[in-house]
């Protein structure tokens, strides 16, 4: 079973693991979060230059709690695509360097595979095929697998992700940032059922709509409006305070029922047996219980990636760069980063002439 060094510096979040196979011998994340809250957002410039100085611990410590040396492993992957492009680049830097100097293969990863094969690190890991709910900052999809490196989008959001959905919101609530972790902690003994919240639906230019795709703009601009003319009502007549639990638990419960409602239609629709929920929003209790309770009334299987695995981290890095070593695959060593790349061409990372 292969052994590799993975390390992810695709947004805010430094990471270095040690894996073999689907086993997580040694994982370290620094996140950059409290350097961004100021800013209510990631700042790219501050991203690279914390990744800079990271990056190198994080390999020291992996690398003396896995207790496996660099000069005993088979592989170093790195993140190499979508993310930020200088981000990207700390990682993918590090890790050829390290290739180079050691004489081993490197493994340039596709941030999004990395996501789908955290569910991996489950005791029990879906067989394919399987539908998965990939949910995180970035992205929204609905992805068919149908084997590793073999993937087919069956849905995706039209404007915001999910994640970002929930970051704007809470910005708009005061609730500061990253909003997922935010927003969950303010809708605790909210009334999930207190503001009536639209499903953004995404129209089809021959009529109807796409089944499985997604919008979350009109769910901003409602829950904007709604905010106003609470704020209003409040100013007229000395009303109660913004409720703000409820306003987070209405938003996350609509969030987590439009999400669940399509992926279980598509995996009925397309005769998938098993349900997968991976990305950062997949950390979020009130969503994992719906699909939960959803997945069992449908007579679905379900896997929730484990906790510590749906936001950012290297371990999932890791097993993706397993499966494509155990498929004798490497990429070439002058692969460079980029900031977009579909999902569906992740295997062109391992062409032997470059595909950037
Ligand atoms: O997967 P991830 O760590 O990074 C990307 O690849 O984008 O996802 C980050 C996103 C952020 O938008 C964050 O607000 C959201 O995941 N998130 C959550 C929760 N924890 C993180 N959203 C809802 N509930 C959570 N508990
Ligand atoms: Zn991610």
């Amino acid at each position: 079973m292969p052994t590799v060094l993975a390390l992810e510096t695709s947004c805010d979040e430094s990471a270095a693991a040690i894996v073999r196979d689907r086993t997580v011998l040694a994982s370290a994340v620094a996140s950059q979060v409290e350097e961004h809250a100021r800013w209510g957002g990631v700042v790219p410039e501050i991203a690279s230059r914390r990744h800079v100085e990271a990056l190198p611990g994080l390999i020291d410590q992996v690398v003396e709690a896995s207790g496996v040396a660099i000069a005993e492993l088979d592989g170093i992957a790195a993140t190499v695509a979508p993310g930020l492009a200088g981000a990207l680049l700390v990682a993918s830097v590090t890790a050829r360097t390290l290739a180079r100097l050691h004489n081993k293969p490197f493994l340039g990863v596709h941030h999004l595979e990395g996501h789908l094969c955290s569910a991996q690190l489950d005791e029990q890991p879906p067989n394919p095929p399987y539908l998965v709910l990939l949910v995180s900052g970035g992205h929204t999809e609905l992805v068919r697998v149908n084997g590793p490196g073999d993937y087919l989008r069956l849905g995706r959001s039209h404007d915001d992700a999910a994640g970002e959905a929930f970051d704007k919101v809470a910005r708009l609530l005061n609730l500061g940032y990253p909003g997922g972790p935010a927003i969950e902690a303010a809708a605790a003994g909210g009334d999930p059922h207190r503001f009536a919240l639209p499903k953004g639906r995404v129209s089809r230019p021959e009529g109807g709509f796409y089944p499985y795709d997604f919008s979350f703009s009109g769910l901003k601009t409602a829950m904007l409006r709604q905010v106003r003319s609470l704020q209003q009502q409040a100013e007229q007549s000395e009303g109660e305070p913004l409720p703000v639990a409820d306003l987070a638990a209405s938003f996350e419960q609509v969030v987590a029922e439009v999400l669940v409602e399509r992926s279980c239609r598509c995996a009925a629709e397309h005769r998938l047996s098993t349900l997968v929920l991976v990305g950062g929003v997949a950390a979020n209790q009130r969503l994992r219980a719906l699909l939960e309770t959803r997945c069992q009334r449908d007579g679905l299987q379900w896997r929730l990636a484990p906790l510590t695995y749906c936001t950012d981290n290297a371990a999932m890095v890791g097993v993706a760069g397993c499966q494509w070593l155990k498929a004798g695959a490497a990429s070439a060593i002058e692969l460079g980063i980029a900031a977009r790349w579909p999902l569906e061409q992740a295997r062109r990372l391992y062409e032997t002439s470059a595909c950037f």
